[in-house]
């Protein structure tokens, strides 16, 4: 199932229980909060309390991408906080299946991120554990970059590996996706579509999702 998860990186954060509550009703299914800490992304974000204080203003999925090095430390608060999914890059992983446990002990759902220049064999042996990879079409640290498409063929390889072992895994692509990306990245395999700036420059939010489904051109 095809889910567009708007990336509230680009909303206004003087007014971030407003933009969740206008993602809810624009049709958005998850809300993706990403988490940067300056250092293994040149930019800093937002941490837990700011994941709590928007907690209460939805009740879709929040989705949380951890750009940050030593993630382990940082899991319990961001579970209590309200994560309903935690995706840690591989990266900064040296004991990945520790780090998934870790997640997953806490009674939240467990992704790992891949950079577009990681290889999927990273995960080789950890995907059956996972309920999410997100493929990074773009290098982390910023909104409003432009997609990479060498990434597109990591997309379909992982989808052949995901077939081929029966997973039930999600697919989550997040970095330039916008109305012309979107149909390339869902042909590739994707069902979990990140995007900020092209939801967040639309004058309407819900067109912009729509759009992103496929269901509009305009
Ligand atoms: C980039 C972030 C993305 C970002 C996507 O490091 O992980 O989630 O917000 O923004 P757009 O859709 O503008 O590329
Ligand atoms: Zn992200």
């Amino acid at each position: 199932m095809l889910r567009i998860a708007p990336s509230i990186l680009s909303a206004d954060f003087s007014k971030l229980g407003q933009e969740v509550q206008e993602l809810e009703s624009s049709g958005a299914d998850w809300i993706h909060v990403d988490v940067m800490d300056g250092h293994f992304v040149p930019n800093i974000t937002m941490g837990p309390l700011v994941l709590e204080s928007i907690r209460p203003h939805t009740s879709l999925p929040l989705d949380v991408h951890l750009m940050i090095q030593n993630p382990d430390t940082y899991i319990p608060d961001f579970v209590n906080a309200g994560a309903d999914l935690i995706s840690v890059h591989a990266e900064v992983c040296p004991h990945l299946h520790r780090t998934i446990h870790h997640i997953k002990d806490h009674g939240t759902k467990a992704g790992v991120v891949l950079n577009p220049a990681t290889p999927l064999s990273v995960i080789e042996h950890v995907v059956h554990e996972l309920d999410l990879v997100l493929l990074m079409t773009v290098n982390p640290g910023f909104g409003g970059q432009k997609f990479i498409s060498s990434t597109l063929p990591k997309i379909k390889q992982l989808k052949e590996m995901s077939l081929k072992q029966g997973l039930k895994l999600d697919i989550e692509v997040d970095g330039g996706i916008n109305k012309d990306t979107a149909p390339l990245v869902i042909e590739a395999g994707a069902n979990v579509l990140v995007s900020g700036s092209a939801i967040f420059n639309h004058e309407n939010k819900k067109e912009s999702i729509e759009q992103l489904r496929g269901k509009s051109n305009s």
